[in-house]
């Protein structure tokens, strides 16, 4: 039969048939509810469904920063260039809101999206949704190592002091959403990349950037 053409061989007019009783499943039966959902009776839950190997973190890794960080940023700080030119500020995973959420939260979001963010399901499969939840929990060990953590001759680092020995420009502050953005017009003459001080544009219009929208703006930023 041709796809959803109908017929009358069978009584109920449809040509494609329901699967007899007896079908064997191949591959669509998701009998591991947790690797699919990241729930348990409902409930998500603080454990990888596989063991947590360095192969799983580098997958997670790759797979993070290709579809994460535009929004997140490498850091996962919630500061990637997409919410720089005025995107819904993603969530920052190095609060203690999101330090306290149980590791299926990250794949839960991941599989049915959350608020403003778009779900991934079809780009990445179950197995490397649950890779980027554990690297975003190492993401989080990162951006909180105390020198403790790390071994030794190994030094911990601030962001921002990174930033100033690599030499970003003087006007580079640290890496925080910016307060102000100026529109660079004719009018104010300042140039991309200036930073946006009162001073320095004193007839711009200097908007908070969650009214800035998606036009593009003159500001200073680290990255
Ligand atoms: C297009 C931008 C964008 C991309 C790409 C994106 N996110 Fe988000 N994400 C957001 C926004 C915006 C929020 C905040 C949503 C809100 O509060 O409405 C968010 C929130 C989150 C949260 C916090 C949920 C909570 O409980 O507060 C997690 C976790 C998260 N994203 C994970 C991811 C992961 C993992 C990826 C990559 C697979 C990803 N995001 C890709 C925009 C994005």
């Amino acid at each position: 039969m041709i796809p959803q053409r109908g017929t009358e061989f069978f009584a109920d007019g449809r040509s494609a048939r329901p699967q007899v009783v007896g079908t064997v499943s191949r591959n669509q039966l998701h009998m591991d509810e947790y690797f699919y959902t990241g729930l348990v009776d409902g409930k998500e839950q603080d454990a990888l469904p596989f063991p947590a190997t360095m192969q799983v973190l580098e997958r997670g890794q790759e797979r993070f920063n290709v579809y994460c960080t535009p929004c997140h940023s490498r850091v996962g700080n919630g500061l990637g260039m997409i919410v720089e030119r005025g995107y819904k500020p993603a969530g920052n995973y190095h609060d203690p809101k999101r330090l306290a959420q149980p590791l299926s939260h990250y794949f839960f979001v991941m599989t049915n999206g959350y608020g403003a963010m778009p779900d991934y399901s079809e780009q990445l499969a179950p197995a490397d949704r649950w890779a980027v939840a554990a690297y975003i929990r190492a993401l989080q060990l990162s951006q909180n190592a105390t020198q403790a953590d790390v071994p030794s001759g190994t030094q911990v680092e601030n962001l921002n002091d990174v930033a100033e020995r690599e030499g970003h420009p003087e006007w580079a502050g640290p890496w925080e959403l910016p307060s102000t953005a100026v529109f660079a017009t004719p009018e104010t003459g300042i140039a991309a990349g200036a930073p946006a001080t009162r001073a320095n544009a004193p007839n711009a219009v200097i908007q908070n950037p969650s009214n800035a929208g998606t036009s593009a703006k003159a500001h200073g930023n680290t990255k």
